[in-house]
């Protein structure tokens, strides 16, 4: 573990040097749709700057295609776009819904599982083609940058044998805490979805803690065809903690604006303004929504 984390602040280092002669190899395994429109800003500097970079696309995606900037590898996918689609407006048409407790919640649970199940079929197919993961385990990359939501990227950075740097807004589950090993108290860091600040009143508290419970279950609900597969390729019993805990470095897409202060490791680095990279004026429809 050791050994890795330094493998893997001398590849960052790397990667920040300028030139050529200082270039890495550098595998990029994307999550579709709006994730990714700021992991291409990211992917598109570390090109200029003279590294190599694939960034491995799915045959059937969201907003993702190819570029001058950087090479791609598409593998062949069974899911078309209107399948994915489907899903996807399923999952939002639950939120606005607007059913009562707990029917709201169990929906929602619902289809954020089928949303999971079915983007994590292009998985499936990527461990299919034989053709491709033998490309990939030939380019001799030194590393994987991934969006981990789906589990795919660190599933193939464990099947490769590469460290791994997750770009990535967070998981569920309080896993990005967990797994690099934070700090966590009950007491004062709250819980996804029970909208706690740190000073919570003993009932809080008390919610905090069923919260917790919970977490420690319904991610396996949301990873479990991830898990099965993960499993399956790296042909050992497989658990999220060991999918993700020896991730090099955590680049997050948020930060204590957004959230609240809490312990963190020194592998975790906060990069919420990337968000922000791409600057466009707000679209007109838009105003319609701000106070005048
Ligand atoms: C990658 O290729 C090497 C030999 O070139 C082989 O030993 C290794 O098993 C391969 N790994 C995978 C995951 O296919």
């Amino acid at each position: 573990m050791a050994r890795r984390l330094c493998c893997a602040w001398i590849f960052l280092l790397l990667l920040l040097l300028p030139g050529p002669a200082a270039g890495g190899k550098l595998l990029v395994v994307p999550m579709v749709g709006s994730h990714w429109l700021s992991m291409q800003e990211v992917v598109e500097k570390l090109s200029q700057r003279g590294h190599e970079v694939v960034v491995l696309m799915p045959e059937v995606s969201w907003h993702m295609k190819a570029s001058q900037a950087y090479e791609v590898l598409t593998y062949p996918v069974t899911q078309t776009l209107e399948e994915l689609d489907g899903a996807f407006s399923e999952y939002v048409a639950t939120h606005l819904r607007g059913l009562p407790f707990p029917l709201n919640v169990l929906d929602m649970y619902k289809k954020s599982v089928h949303v999971f199940n079915t983007f994590f079929g292009q998985c499936k197919d990527l461990f299919r083609s034989q053709e491709t993961l033998k490309a990939l385990n030939q380019s001799g990359f030194d590393a994987i940058l991934t969006d981990p939501i789906f589990m795919c990227g660190p599933t193939l950075a464990h099947y490769l044998s590469l460290p791994f740097v997750f770009f990535m807004r967070g998981f569920g589950c309080n896993l990005h805490f967990e797994a690099p090993q934070c700090p966590s108290p009950l007491s004062y860091v709250p819980r996804l979805f029970t909208f706690n600040s740190d000073r919570m009143t003993f009932f809080q508290r008390v919610e905090n803690a069923l919260v917790s419970l919970l977490e420690l279950k319904y991610c396996d609900g949301f990873y479990s065809e991830a898990l099965k597969l993960s499993s399956e390729v790296l042909q050992r019993d497989v658990s999220l903690m060991d999918l993700v805990h020896s991730a090099s470095i955590w680049l997050l897409r948020f930060d204590f604006v957004f959230e609240y202060v809490r312990p963190v490791m020194p592998n975790m680095v906060f990069i919420g303004g990337i968000n922000c990279a791409k600057k466009k004026p707000l679209a007109k429809v838009m105003f319609l929504f701000l106070p005048p």
